[in-house]
């Protein structure tokens, strides 16, 4: 059977930056370790005033074709990945593919086009479909551009605040991919939840405490899934498990829970049992309260052993190293840590052709889904063309009255008159509706 997957990424972020520990900290009145060694964050990446998600999403688009030496006859389906769509009617993918327009040759006019929402697991459920539909014969030889777009902001006072971001992820999915197979097995983790929801409004409203269960209880359920159909998976067998990455001490949990499972090792448990007089349960993280303080103290010890420090080092902490620097992307969250864990290892000089990625994307409401990626051989090409160091380098590093007069102008203060901060060279930029997709 041929290969399908993503034969290439390209990685756009918003031209600005917020500084947690040097500038929101301070505001906030809270310690700067609050941040970079709690959340695990030391900045976010966020939209000037010429950027929102078709700017993002088209420039990404554009890198990724440029690169590729992709026309847009080569592109059959075009799906936009996000939450923070501002049209009920015409998909955001509309847009983009106008945007695209100006600046090729041919057209979309053949090329289904959609947009994807399920919150943040939308855009892997994108590449899902891309997948499909290669794989059902319907691409008559073409292949799917799949982004995942987001300004991921949330009301100023909200405990989220200190995640945000903004940014995309441009993908092309096609057979015999240079980047990475996906496996056909899935395992899903479903359930109706209102931790985290925007029902026809700009910011979210979010239970964060209870949106951290629901993550682990979603992903727990996705993997046991994942076994039922794929057999169990071993430690060994996983070269790296990008999850999605809301903030990396989200990730550090997951990481935990990843690890007790799929070692089915209870020692430490058993341990922590003769302690505490009853078996810590890491299963019950969504529903038994108490529970939590065990299972603090089962993490604890686990953390504390050189054997899950090694495989978290090795595993884990390489999926996080942008995520870091750019905040959640929401849609784009999981495909930045699949990217990071790359590069890191590409600056390594490791050879990482056949290894197995286990990818654990996530979305509020609330789903989970594993799957496995198998790395192809022109991984070293793909990933050594981004130029995503450069970008975040390049942001221009906002004060505390920049950032709350560009949070009110995306929050559509119509009061707000603010002057771009940036200043944009050949990209797409947002200049108001009758002009959306000019080419500086
Ligand atoms: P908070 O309540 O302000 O933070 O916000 P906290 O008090 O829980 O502290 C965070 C961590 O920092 C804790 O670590 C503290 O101990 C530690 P933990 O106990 O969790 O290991 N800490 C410190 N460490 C060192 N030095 C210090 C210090 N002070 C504290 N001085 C919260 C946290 C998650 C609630 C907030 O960020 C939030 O509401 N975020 C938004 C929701 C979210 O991201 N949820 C994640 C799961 S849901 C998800 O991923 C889906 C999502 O992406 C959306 C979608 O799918 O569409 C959000």
């Amino acid at each position: 059977m041929t290969a399908v997957g993503i034969d290439a990424i390209e990685i756009w972020t918003g031209n600005l930056k917020l500084d947690l520990p040097g500038t929101f900290a301070p505001e906030k009145g809270e310690d700067p370790e609050k941040y970079t060694k709690g959340l695990g964050l030391t900045a976010s990446s966020f939209p000037d005033s010429y950027e929102d998600i078709v700017t993002m999403a088209a420039n990404a688009a554009h890198r990724l074709m440029e690169r590729k030496g992709l026309e847009p006859e080569d592109i059959g389906r075009i799906d936009v990945a996000t939450e923070s769509a501002f049209d009920n009617s015409k998909p955001v993918s509309t847009y983009v593919a106008g945007c695209l327009e100006t600046v090729y040759d041919g057209d979309f006019h053949h090329a289904n086009k959609g947009e994807r929402k399920f919150a943040c697991i939308a855009g892997t459920q994108s590449l899902d479909d891309a997948y499909n539909w290669i794989r059902a014969g319907r691409n008559r030889g073409r292949g799917a551009l799949v982004i995942a777009t987001d300004t991921a902001l949330y009301a100023r006072g909200d405990a989220g605040e200190a995640t945000q971001g903004a940014g995309a992820v441009a993908m092309y999915i096609a057979e015999d991919p240079d980047l990475v197979e996906l496996s056909a097995e899935q395992g899903y983790g479903s359930a109706d939840e209102t931790d985290f929801l925007k029902p026809n409004q700009q910011f979210p409203s979010v239970d964060g405490k209870r949106s951290v269960q629901v993550y682990l209880a979603r992903m727990r359920e996705a993997l046991e899934d994942y076994e039922s159909v794929a057999g169990d998976v071993h430690p060994d067998d996983i070269v790296f498990a990008p999850f999605h990455t809301p903030f990396p001490g989200m990730v550090r949990k997951a990481a935990m829970l990843a690890y007790r499972h799929i070692t089915r090792d209870t020692a430490i448990e058993d341990e922590l049992a003769e302690e505490i007089g009853r078996q810590p349960r890491p299963e019950a993280f969504d529903t038994d309260d108490a529970y939590r303080d065990a299972l603090r103290e089962y993490m604890d010890a686990l953390k504390g052993t050189a054997r899950y420090q090694e495989w978290y080092d090795a595993t884990i902490d390489p999926t996080l190293t942008l995520s870091r620097e750019v905040g959640n992307w929401y849609t784009g969250s999981v495909h930045v840590a699949r990217v990071s864990a790359l590069k890191t290892a590409l600056e390594a000089g490791r050879d990482l052709t056949g290894e197995q990625l286990l990818v654990g994307s996530y979305g509020s409401g609330a789903q989970a889904e594993i799957h496995a990626e198998t790395i192809q051989d022109g991984w070293e090409d793909e990933i050594a063309a981004l130029n995503v160091d450069e970008q975040l380098a390049n942001r221009y590093d906002m004060s505390w009255d920049d950032y709350e007069e560009i949070h009110d102008a995306h929050n559509h203060d119509m009061d707000v008159d603010v002057e771009e901060f940036t200043t944009p060279s050949e990209e797409f930029v947002f200049d108001g509706w009758g002009r959306m997709g000019e080419r500086k």
